[in-house]
């Protein structure tokens, strides 16, 4: 494959990047395939089949990007931990359009501002784990689930199978597709009625709270569509981008093509470089501007989703995942946890985004509740020491995962929220703001994880905890704590 420097670095930088030199690194969470000819076979399906995005979708999303870094928009991101083959099916897709889509209405309304939708679906299949074996209840070791682009969760599955490659390309790739028709059909056409289900809501003042958000989001597309406001089609549509952990790099190398840049792709530079003298100081005579490099016309993408984050156990910055990321045009975003150093995330910000493009890095924190209010300070002045202008984005889920008496892995809504709105809070003492949320979420009704206004408690989790990996947000959890953010967003 072609050599080229990635996103327009400057030759000699560093050293040159391919889809493939990500290999040269040493990398975490490594997979062993025993049979390396069917990966190879695999792989060379995966260099055959259609893209799944275009450049022309992924510039959309980075200039949408772009608004979200200055504060002109609100980030939501939200799916499951681990999207399985078998949620390739209509009513799991819809159920979770319909979600993320009265999600952004809410935060729309709370925040004044438009919401950029991110799912964590078609193509969320391979998972980090902190052990490569596990135990089964009766005792036996077997190597752990690592998500379906992989193995099995059936303990008789675990072994890893490199034709999983080629299903995982073909299960995103019909969500997708289900995805564009449902929205291209109306299913987030607002001039339909929502279903907003608040009968669960116990408190009667929260209740009544959560209506009046609801009335009034009602009223507004009430009032558009009486003074004729909805005549561009603004309210019959929506863009819904997708996204996933880029882990697995044999599968996401296989999927990233060079590419022709589409035409309209500019996003602005915090730091515009110093204009070059046009006559020389010494003699005064014209000085020949070499600085000028003509725009490059092709560049590389990931074409399996629209934006792809790097795990928090993958950034090392001299690993194979950084390495891989630096090169491709699509919107990253970088996980941030309690064993990120501010020096790692200065020299991560630089690696993978050498020109300072706005929007470009979305840094997702996930400290959890007891550790953000050390931990994100540090990291805010770090970067705004620099000329780096990310977005960033709070992941309350990841830092609060506790296990129940029982051993259940579950996660109290309270705790989510308050590692959110302590970061909505920490943003704007640091003279920052807070630009998203990252959501483990389904539209199900599963009990995976305690609190919220139906009060599940850890004896309930039992009822219908389906997570594969982590717990996911119900579709009341996560509505609600989309009212709850939007609550803190208007309070100011
Ligand atoms: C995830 O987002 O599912 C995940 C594994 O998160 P992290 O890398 O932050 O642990
Ligand atoms: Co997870």
């Amino acid at each position: 494959m072609a050599s080229s420097q990635p996103n327009g670095q400057a030759a000699g930088q560093a050293s040159t990047w391919t889809p493939s030199s990500w290999r040269s690194r040493p990398m975490k969470q490594q997979v062993v395939y025993e049979d390396e000819a069917a990966v190879a076979k695999a792989s060379a399906k995966l260099q055959k089949v259609p893209p799944m995005v275009t450049p022309t979708e992924i510039w959309k999303l980075r200039r949408a990007l772009a608004d979200v870094a200055q504060g002109k928009a609100f980030l939501l991101q939200g799916g499951d931990c681990a999207e399985l083959f078998d949620y390739c099916n209509d009513s799991a897709i819809d159920s979770k359009i319909k979600l993320l889509l009265q999600m952004s209405l809410v935060l729309i309304w709370g925040g004044n501002k438009p919401v950029v939708r991110i799912a964590r679906m078609a193509g969320q299949y391979a998972k980090p784990r902190s052990s490569p074996m596990e135990k089964t209840a009766d005792g036996r070791e077997v190597p752990s689930f690592r998500g379906d682009i992989l193995n099995g969760f059936p303990e008789d599955e675990r072994e890893i199978d490199p034709e999983r490659l080629v299903q995982a390309y073909f299960h995103s790739a019909a969500t997708l597709n289900y995805v564009r028709a449902q929205i291209a059909s109306g299913i987030a056409d607002l001039h339909n009625p929502l279903d907003w289900h608040l009968g669960h809501v116990g408190d009667p003042e929260v209740q009544a709270k959560y209506k009046s958000i609801v009335e009034s989001i009602t009223e507004s597309l009430r009032f558009m569509r009486t003074v004729g406001a909805d005549t561009t089609g603004k309210l019959e549509t929506v863009d819904l981008y997708t996204s996933h952990e880029g882990l697995l790099l044999e599968y996401e190398e296989a999927l990233t093509r060079h590419l022709r840049h589409p035409i309209n792709r500019d996003v602005p530079l915090k730091m515009a470089p110093a204009p070059a003298p046009k006559v020389s100081p010494l003699t005064g005579g014209a000085l020949v501007d070499n600085t000028k490099q003509e725009p490059e016309t092709t560049g590389y993408y990931n074409t399996s989703a629209h934006f792809l984050w790097v795990g928090d156990r993958t950034r090392q910055p001299d690993h194979a995942h950084i390495e891989y990321f630096r090169g491709i045009e699509n919107p990253i975003g970088i996980k941030v946890g309690p064993s990120t150093s501010t020096e790692d995330l200065v020299q991560l910000l630089d690696i993978v985004n050498p020109n300072k493009e706005v929007g470009k890095v979305t840094l997702i924190t996930r400290y959890g509740e007891g550790k953000v209010d050390e931990l994100l300070p540090q990291h805010i002045k770090a970067v705004s020491q620099t000329d780096h202008k990310v977005v960033w984005q709070c992941d309350p889920m990841h830092g609060n995962t506790r296990s129940t008496s029982t051993g259940i892995k579950t996660r109290s809504f309270h705790s989510v929220f308050s590692e959110l709105s302590s970061a909505l809070k920490i943003h704007k003492q640091c003279g920052s703001f807070l630009g998203g949320v990252h959501l483990e979420l389904t539209g199900d009704a599963v009990t995976e994880c305690t609190g919220g206004s139906q009060g599940l408690q850890d004896e309930d989790l039992g009822e219908r905890y389906e997570t594969f990996c982590d717990p996911r947000l119900n579709e009341k959890q996560a509505l609600e704590l989309a009212f709850l953010v939007a609550g803190s967003q208007r309070q100011g």
